[in-house]
């Protein structure tokens, strides 16, 4: 068998593969918000932050690619993940913060994934009960029950390892992304179709309207930036796709390829969906596109349902590295103690072949306490937009600017005061303020409504 420099197998990826891979990964759950984020802006800065967040996302991602191989982006020794990369250009110190910052980014997507989970369950059963009973029904049910029949399911699905390494799964999960993707895109496109005129307007959500004060409105602008930027997560995952690809050419070039075709793509749909949603709507578009629509119904439960079974899948990809994490530390520190160590080895099936189910009383226990923990967190703060504009925030200058830019420029040896460092450093700049906002509008988003709705209460 062929080897490649590093004695792994070797890679077969083309800048198509890399490309599907690209897409993919980065449309997902997150473009639910899109028509509300436009909503916020209005018919200019909406479209504008849609590209804008684009073109940082892609620039970036060029810089990153060139740290695949370090200290040379063609001849230089390959590292496998974003963290690796981390660890060779810069040091322990960032290993650790950016470590903190990808744990967050996961945690808080597992919780982003049971709101959302619970939301497409309880626009499933309005739709049908609007379709069997009129729309003048009030279809009010609880989403906390929703929420803890999610979180049942995946402390069972957390017992089973490498969850995110069976190949069929994300298949199915690319399929359910496509699927809800374009039946949100298609009803927005005959919901348009049916109005007189396009919707909305130059500065969006008007103030005085809906109760929506000055201070709310400029909260929602920065949610809605947030929401864009969780919705252009690629970063993280670009050093894994550039690992699969073959070379000659270097990686890096097919790399910068794939990414410029991959964000593209991505972009164009962005675009599409956003304002295509936002004529639709109009200022009232809703904060997950899936929960505006009633008609037809069974078109609504498929999106919908696409949803809940591509984040009863995921949910587990951002929680192994998770429990991975806490139970080799636990591990280490207590190496005698047989509640993190003894395997226990239960038979699914008495015949010969069964398989076997192995666990420790550690896994049992903690993943279970962790769901558990999760679920009642996303029961206390069900508030989809503000979450998820929480998550982008976290995103976007840590992980998809500040890293790549300052590894860039550890690697090829960008000193102080040239022109390079100087355009750098600018975007660096702009991407905190756009961090610190997209955080601060979430948090007052939250603490706004936490303030006059019950707990644990969830409306669609
Ligand atoms: C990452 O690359 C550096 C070389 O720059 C190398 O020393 C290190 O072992 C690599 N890490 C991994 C996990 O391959």
């Amino acid at each position: 068998m062929e080897m490649d420099d590093d004695g792994r197998l070797r890679r077969t990826g083309t800048v198509w593969t890399a490309t599907t891979h690209a897409i993919t990964a980065v449309i997902g759950s997150g473009v639910l918000a899109l028509p509300w984020s436009v909503a916020q802006m209005g018919w200019v800065i909406g479209p504008l932050a849609l590209i804008a967040c684009a073109l940082v996302t892609y620039y970036t991602a060029l810089l990153l690619t060139d740290c695949y191989r370090t200290p040379d982006p063609v001849h230089g020794q390959r590292n496998y993940t974003y963290m690796d990369v981390v660890r060779s250009c810069l040091g322990a110190r960032d290993v650790f913060i950016c470590g903190i910052a990808q744990y967050a980014m996961l945690w808080g997507t597992m919780i982003g994934y049971t709101i959302t989970a619970a939301m497409s369950l309880m626009a499933v059963r309005q739709s049908n009960c609007f379709h069997s009973h009129g729309r003048k029904t009030t279809c009010r049910e609880s989403g906390n029950l929703y929420m803890i029949a999610f979180g049942v399911v995946e402390i069972v699905l957390s017992q089973f390892p490498n969850l995110e390494k069976i190949t069929v799964l994300s298949v199915v999960a690319a399929a359910m992304s496509f699927a809800y993707s374009f039946i949100g895109l298609y009803l927005c496109i005959v919901k348009f179709a049916s109005n007189h005129s396009p919707g909305g307007s130059m500065l969006g959500v008007k103030i005085g309207t809906d109760g929506v004060s000055a201070t709310t409105k400029v909260w929602h602008i920065f949610q809605a930036l947030g929401n864009i930027a969780f919705a252009y997560t690629y970063a993280m995952l670009l050093i894994e796709i550039q690992d699969t690809l073959k070379s000659p050419p270097p990686e890096n070039k097919t790399m910068k390829r794939a990414s410029l075709y991959g964000i593209g793509i991505t972009t164009l749909f962005y675009v599409s969906l956003g304002c295509v949603g936002y004529a639709a709507f109009g200022n009232s578009a809703p904060g997950n596109v899936l929960t505006g629509f009633y008609e037809p119904f069974w078109l609504v439960d498929i999106a919908n349902i696409a949803v809940l079974i591509h984040l009863v899948g995921a949910y587990q990809v951002y929680g192994q590295p998770i429990y991975a994490k806490y139970e080799e530390w636990l591990a280490t520190k207590w190496p005698e103690s047989a509640f993190f160590h003894k395997v226990y080895t239960v038979r699914l099936l008495p015949s010969a072949q069964a398989r076997s189910f192995r666990f420790t009383a550690c896994k049992l226990v903690l993943r279970t306490a962790f769901v558990v923990l999760t679920t009642v967190v996303s029961m206390m703060l069900p508030f989809f937009n503000a979450i998820v504009g929480l998550l982008g925030s976290i995103a976007f200058w840590p992980l998809t600017v500040y890293y790549p830019v300052t590894m860039y420029m550890a690697q090829s040896k960008i000193r102080r005061g040239q022109r390079k460092w100087v355009v750098l450093q600018c975007l660096n700049l702009a991407a905190l303020l756009v961090s610190v906002a997209a955080a601060v509008g979430s948090v007052a988003g939250i603490a706004d409504r936490l303030k006059s709705a019950k707990l644990f209460k969830m409306e669609l």
